[in-house]
């Protein structure tokens, strides 16, 4: 069936209309001919295929990755660096206009770093000693030799971990920002470890810690991070900056003394901006990442900054004289009991930074009636697929 594809849905899928019903085609883009195939029809809408592009869009590019037919991970690699760019501010405008309903000029253009190379963590899979990444929506190896999102680094371990393979389950690898420091983690066989011990600073083979270290520091700016293997941290390291240097800015000169750094993960945020606030105190539910914090703490020698593990939720209510609050929750943005704690604390600003466009704007809607939207800033973290984190600066009225 040959359709026009009229513009872009959320997830960077092509529009087109069957006898006045929404139908998502992937990998296809605006003022694009295409021939397509329905693979799902439901009561509002279809998802189709594209068999044949007919008339191609002049801001289509060739695909670099060889995998990324197959492999579900990167969903713009058709795309122009430049017009995702553009998708994300369109994307990032929409959803606030939409589902926050405020005005979309309060969204301001995107801040972005290099489309290739910039995650530092993969988690490869592995059966029948093959190891790589699931092809789109199954649990089916692709083997991969590299891949174009992740660091050199990890792309120089992966042949290594082939060559070693002898019934890898999972991997996973993470590297500091500077590639100097690897942490690897193993479920499964392997032939022999000590090629494996030689080129990182963390192994773990089927929970069994046989380094001695057990953790790697990265820096952001001027500051210094430790991370386990299972605490949170950033996967963009240069946007990760930009992101906290955006933060540091709306602190200067106000004088802000007790700040609370909800879903503070190994205390990154709370630590870079401690030298403008009074008092910090930054709360997470993973255990490792609070251990990371106190360490992260004494690491860049900082007194009054505490690290509570718990959920925010359940700790929310207890404070008071707060005036800045930051948050940085996890997709399913903030649970109502915390909107409406935040709301009793009322804090001067809230800074919340979001890795979901909707639940933010769902968040800002049920925050505006007592705070002014200053400015949302999106940041493309996740080139190549439809993620995109966010900056929102909330100010009370
Ligand atoms: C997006 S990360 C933010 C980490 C940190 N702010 C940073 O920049 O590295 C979200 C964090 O929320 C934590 N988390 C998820 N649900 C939580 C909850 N209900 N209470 C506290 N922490 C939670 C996760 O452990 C994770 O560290």
């Amino acid at each position: 069936m040959e359709v026009m594809i009229e513009k872009l849905d959320n997830l960077g899928r092509g529009i087109t209309y069957i006898n006045g019903k929404i139908c998502f085609v992937e990998n296809a883009l605006p003022n694009e001919k295409v021939d397509i195939e329905i693979q799902k029809e439901k009561s509002k809408y279809y998802e189709a295929r594209v068999i044949q592009i007919i008339e191609e869009s002049p801001f289509r590019i060739e695909e670099e990755c060889p995998y990324s037919s197959i492999c579900g991970g990167c969903h713009l690699n058709h795309m122009c660096f430049n017009d995702e760019n553009k998708f994300k501010t369109r994307k990032v405008k929409e959803i606030i206009k939409k589902y926050a309903e405020v005005s979309p000029d309060l969204v301001k253009n995107i801040v972005y770093n290099d489309r290739n190379y910039y995650r530092n963590k993969i988690v490869l899979h592995g059966y029948d000693q093959k190891l790589g990444l699931y092809k789109k929506e199954t649990n089916e190896i692709i083997p991969i030799k590299e891949c174009l999102i992740v660091n050199q680094k990890i792309n120089e371990i992966i042949p290594i971990l082939n060559k070693e393979n002898k019934d890898i389950k999972e991997v996973i690898i993470k590297t500091s920002n500077d590639n100097s420091s690897i942490m690897i983690q193993i479920e499964g066989e392997v032939n022999s470890i000590e090629e494996l011990k030689n080129i990182t600073d963390v192994l773990i083979i089927n929970g069994k810690l046989l380094t001695n270290d057990y953790k790697i520091k990265t820096t952001i700016g001027n500051k210094e991070y430790y991370q386990e293997m299972d605490s949170f941290f950033q996967i963009n390291n240069t946007l990760t900056k930009e992101l906290y240097n955006e933060i540091e800015m709306n602190l200067k000169d106000k004088n802000y003394n007790k700040v609370l750094d909800l879903y503070c993960g190994t205390g990154t945020i709370g630590i870079y901006i401690k030298h403008l606030v009074g008092e910090v105190i930054g709360i997470d539910n993973n255990s490792s990442s609070i251990k990371s914090a106190i360490v992260n703490k004494e690491l860049n020698q900082l007194e009054n900054i505490e690290f509570i593990c718990d959920k925010v939720e359940n700790r929310i209510n207890q404070f008071q004289n707060i005036d800045l609050v930051i948050v940085d929750p996890p997709r399913a943005g903030l649970d109502l009991k915390t909107k409406e704690y935040l709301k009793k604390i009322a804090p001067k600003k809230i800074i919340y930074v979001s890795c979901d466009p909707i639940t933010l704007a769902r968040d800002i809607k049920d925050l505006k009636d007592i705070y002014n939207i200053e400015y949302i800033k999106p940041f493309n973290m996740f080139p190549r697929t439809y993620h995109c984190e966010s900056i929102a600066i909330l100010e009370k009225k």
